[in-house]
């Protein structure tokens, strides 16, 4: 599928066909492409829940405030992040430099996020966002239908995961076949709105 039409295709579906199911292969195959994201200095620190067991999604439905994606999309994974991971054995993220460029970049990425909770948040939640839409519209190039969600309650969702400390939850995100077209588009907001030459006026 070309690309924009992936695009201009993915959307937030809300009905999801319960029979339908995305093989461990489609699931790799899909995974693979979403871990081609990029990250900054390559920190790849999204870490990935796919939920299987049945109970568990139950659990989670609850906690989405019984959104029905959670229990019937083919599959469910919470995009989360080690906001730590910059300081866990990051010689791991250049393991393919030469040693010259890795010492550099490792000096470069610890001074840049050592002290800095907030930036480790933040490039958590940047990274999970960005994981997010790789995986949207590879789904979509692969027959599959999204829906990106934030409605759940996170205190409960971190105990149902067994949220690791350093951990955030960036979003979940139901992948199946849609068993009816997603609602109108809400309205786009127009270009010359959002877009700014040069600074905010
Ligand atoms: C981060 C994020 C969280 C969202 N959370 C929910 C959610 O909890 N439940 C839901 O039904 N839709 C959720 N949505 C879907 C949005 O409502 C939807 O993306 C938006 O209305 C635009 O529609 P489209 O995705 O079909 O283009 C979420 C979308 C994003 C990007």
């Amino acid at each position: 599928m070309d690309l924009f039409d992936a695009i201009q295709l993915r959307r937030s579906v809300k009905e999801f066909q319960t029979e339908a199911v995305m093989s461990d292969t489609e699931f790799r195959k899909l995974m693979d492409a979403v871990l081609l994201t990029p990250t900054s200095y390559n920190i790849q620190h999204w870490r990935f829940i796919r939920v299987t067991d049945r109970e568990t999604r139950l659990k989670i439905k609850d906690a989405a405030w019984g959104q029905r994606p959670v229990a019937d999309a083919s599959e469910v994974v919470l995009i989360c992040a080690d906001m730590a991971a910059w300081n866990d054995r990051p010689e791991r993220y250049w393991a393919n430099a030469n040693k010259e460029a890795q010492d550099m970049l490792l000096t470069m990425m610890y001074n840049f996020y050592n002290g800095k909770p907030q930036l480790q948040r933040d490039e958590a939640i940047r990274s999970t966002g960005m994981a997010a839409q790789t995986l949207m519209l590879a789904a979509k190039a692969m027959g599959y239908d999204t829906n990106p969600m934030i409605g759940f309650d996170v205190e409960t969702m971190a105990e149902i995961i067994n949220l690791p400390e350093h951990h955030v939850i960036g979003l979940m995100v139901a992948i199946g076949k849609a068993a009816a077209p997603a609602n109108p588009r809400g309205g786009q907001l127009a270009l010359e709105e959002v877009v700014f030459e040069n600074r905010f006026h």
